[in-house]
């Protein structure tokens, strides 16, 4: 027997006196693909033949032990070996098998883990099954093993939320068996073979061990409660009723109706449509324009405005460590910005995010509050959050100009306003980018990194940093009205309001869309942020609306009425005095039946089914028209840019994914009968048309532009 073996690759076999040691290699995150599958049978066929070998660890090489299966390898059909036969097959030796863990032990990976007779840990290890975060469920014996290791309580904590645990709270629950002080696994693992070896310890088969029974209520009352968080994503409701069965049957059919749940899902449209989000999050910052571009120097920021967003904006930078100056035109908003900072800091040291001590340090240190845009002269970046007013933001911008040192990144928050035309008034418009942040701003996910025409790809690049930094997905978008999100928003609310007009209520449209899977409706939404912006901005583009364009008058008229939603207690629905949902408003539906005489409309009662195809072709088509004109860059940024700002369901995989699953052809053919009795509005993309021409879809424009890792082979 050699002493040093190596397999066809990926994992390598080598004997450190009587342990051999495994070494799973497979970069970035050791992802199980088939090669190492193969390579763990044959090494634990070498391990159980290896004389000198008395005890073996397995290892992770690099950052992380395993990350789970490869999750590429999804599309394609299963190969043997599968994974829980692999598994099997490590639990099954006849010689005790350790797994050493640092960095994560993710879905397969802590699969493989439990396979093994015992588990160490390093410090900062985590371990979790975060399978239905892709719409699945652990497939590989998570859902049958960790029940009867760690109880079926901790398991239904871990397996349906798919949270990981730390290495202390893995050995409190009976995952790891030991949380080593050693530097690195492989020591670990060495330390606790030799302990092993010496004194005997008889191998432990999680298969083997019976948790202490539970009453099946915990299973019916943990099903419920996932349910009610899913709101529609099956594979949580799948967890809870997997780990049940381990309940219910011995191990080998356990495992036999585990892996009927779990290639049930690896088949289903939530599957591919989470999978699609995964590898989208991860393509979002990956933009040839600015590929191995570094950021400038980012420690400080300048905020102007201290309303609704300038507070929310330097809120969240001073929570992520950044110290921040705040202008405000006089001392009195000064002081109100301050109380809705304070506000916010406080709400989030009360929800643990931040400790006491931080709040502190940030109100002796890190906050400055100024009337004087000189006090800007040494900041790095400046967002601006003024009125949104062209002229305002022009004058800000000049100003910014003079005081602002070379380098700083001048930024602005606007919803819809032209960022070149911004950029124009100063002498640097390579400095100038559009930096959209959603409402309320520090706790929003959404950023849209708004490219002007002649920004500096090292100022798209800090755009991006300052986005990781305030832990925000940032999605690059171009210059248009309303951008990549808001210029969406406008035509599927637009294709509601003339659903709505046309014979539906608007709370069937509501419904409509919860049950879709968006946590509001349309029109509670519009409740919520204030009837009255839109129809500030009606008034402001009248004199360019198109004469073709149907016009409805029903939101004004609420309007003429002070009806501006929550904040006037009345709007689409009436609220209860501190009530955040209303019951719907049946004056409203008076309002609609005027308006439907005046304008002879035979009111037609949709089914939910055509509500919802109308409101998505809506969707769908313009986000078509987002990406042909390149303001959006691909399908998938469209998708993030929904998910994250506008609270399309992300086991849905956002319009883009959603239109690929209905079919493109299916979408482009209800557009062109929608245009039979709007020509105007139901104009068909190009891309759409080109894309069902050429028998593509968004997904092949996703693959096509090289930037999404799940798309390569
Ligand atoms: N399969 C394939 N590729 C994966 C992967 C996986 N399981 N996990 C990560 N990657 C890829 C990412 O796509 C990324 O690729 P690109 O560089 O091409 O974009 C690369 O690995 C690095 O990943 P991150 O950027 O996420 O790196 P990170 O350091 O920020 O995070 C991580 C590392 C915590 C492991 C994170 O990648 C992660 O959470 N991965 C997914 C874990 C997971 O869901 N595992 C379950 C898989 S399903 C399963 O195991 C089913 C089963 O029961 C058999
Ligand atoms: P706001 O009216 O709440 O706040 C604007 C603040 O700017 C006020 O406090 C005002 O005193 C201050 N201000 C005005 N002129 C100034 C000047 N010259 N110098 C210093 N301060 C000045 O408005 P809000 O809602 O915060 O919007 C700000 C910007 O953010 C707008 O461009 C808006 O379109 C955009 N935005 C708003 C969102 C929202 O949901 N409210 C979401 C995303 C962007």
């Amino acid at each position: 027997m050699s002493s040093s073996f190596k397999s066809s690759g990926q994992v390598s076999y080598e004997l450190r006196g009587d342990v051999a040691v495994m070494t799973v290699s497979n970069a970035p995150v050791n992802a199980l693909s088939l090669a190492i599958r193969q390579d763990l049978v044959a090494c634990i066929k070498q391990f159980e033949e290896d004389d000198v070998a008395k005890a073996a660890v397995i290892v992770g090489a690099g950052k992380v032990f395993i990350a789970g299966a490869d999750i590429r390898e999804f599309k394609r059909p299963a190969t043997e070996p599968h994974l829980p036969d692999v598994i099997d097959g490590i639990e099954a030796c006849s010689k005790p098998v350790i797994a050493a863990i640092h960095g994560v032990a993710l879905g397969g990976g802590l699969e493989v883990a439990l396979g093994c007779h015992f588990r160490v840990g390093v410090k900062g290890a985590k371990v979790g099954l975060p399978e239905v975060h892709l719409g699945i469920i652990p497939g590989a014996g998570g859902t049958q093993r960790l029940p009867r290791l760690a109880g079926y309580e901790k398991a239904l904590e871990m397996i349906p939320s798919g949270v990981p645990i730390g290495a202390d709270a893995a050995k409190a629950a009976g995952i790891l068996d030991d949380v080593s002080d050693e530097a690195d696994a492989v020591a670990a693992g060495l330390v606790f073979a030799r302990s092993v070896i010496d004194n005997g310890t008889p191998l432990r088969r999680c298969s083997e061990l019976v948790a202490p029974a539970v009453d099946a209520q915990v299973f019916a009352d943990a099903k419920a409660a996932v349910a009610k968080r899913a709101r529609g994503q099956k594979s949580p409701v799948v967890c809870v009723e997997a780990i049940e069965v381990a309940s219910q049957t011995s191990f080998a059919d356990g495992m036999a109706k585990e892996r009927e749940m779990f290639m049930e899902l690896k088949n289903s449209a939530q599957h591919r449509a989470l999978a699609h989000a995964f590898f989208a999050d991860r393509a979002l910052g990956k933009l040839p324009e600015i590929e191995g571009i570094a950021p400038r120097a980012l420690k400080s920021i300048g905020v102007i405005g201290g309303g609704t967003m300038g507070a929310g904006i330097a809120t969240g930078a001073l929570m992520n460590g950044l110290a921040v100056t705040l202008i405000e035109r006089d001392d009195e908003a000064l002081g109100r910005a301050k109380a809705t900072i304070a506000k916010n800091v406080g709400g989030a040291v009360k929800k643990g995010k931040l400790s006491a001590e931080q709040e502190q340090r940030i109100f002796a240190e890190a906050l400055s509050l100024s009337t004087d845009y000189a006090s800007l002269s040494e900041v790095d970046l400046v967002v601006e959050a003024v009125f949104e007013d062209i002229d305002v933001k022009k004058q800000v911008f000049e100003k910014l100009d003079e005081v602002c040192k070379e380098g700083a990144v001048l930024a602005t928050n606007t919803s819809y306003l032209d960022v070149n035309a911004i950029a124009a008034v100063t002498k640097r418009p390579q400095d100038v980018i559009g930096l959209h942040f959603f409402s309320p701003a520090h706790i929003m996910k959404l950023l849209e990194v708004v490219v002007a025409d002649k920004t500096a790809p090292d100022v798209i690049v800090t755009g991006f940093q300052l986005g990781k930094i305030m832990r925000k997905v940032a999605v690059r978008a171009g210059v248009c009205d309303g951008f990549i999100g808001n210029r969406i928003l406008a035509t599927y609310r637009a294709a509601a309001d003339a659903i709505v007009v046309d014979g539906s209520t608007p709370f069937e449209v509501d419904e409509v869309m919860l049950e879709f899977g968006f946590p509001m409706g349309p029109y509670a939404v519009a409740d919520l942020a204030g009837l009255d912006i839109g129809w500030a901005t009606r008034k402001r583009k009248a004199p360019t609306r198109d004469p073709r364009e149907r016009y409805f008058t029903f939101a004004d008229r609420m309007c003429e009425q002070g009806w501006f939603g929550q904040k006037t207690s009345k709007g689409y629905y009436v609220y209860e005095e501190g009530a955040r949902k209303g019951t719907p408003n049946p004056a409203v539906l008076d309002i609609l039946t005027e308006e439907r005489k005046e304008k002879q409309i035979n009111a037609q009662n949709l089914s939910k089914e055509q509500i919802l195809d109308r409101y998505m072709a809506a969707m769908v088509n313009e986000a078509a028209k987002v990406v042909e004109e390149g303001i959006a860059l691909r399908p998938l940024d469209v998708d993030m840019t929904l998910i994250y700002g506008y609270g399309f369901p992300r086991w849905r995989g956002g319009p883009m994914q959603y239109a690929d699953e209905i079919g493109l052809e299916k979408i482009l053919s209800n557009i062109k009968a929608y245009a039979q009795e709007d020509a105007y509005f139901w104009q068909p993309a190009k891309l759409l048309e080109e894309l069902v021409a050429s028998g593509r879809t968004f997904a092949d424009l996703n693959a096509e532009s090289g930037n999404n890792s799940a798309a390569k082979k």
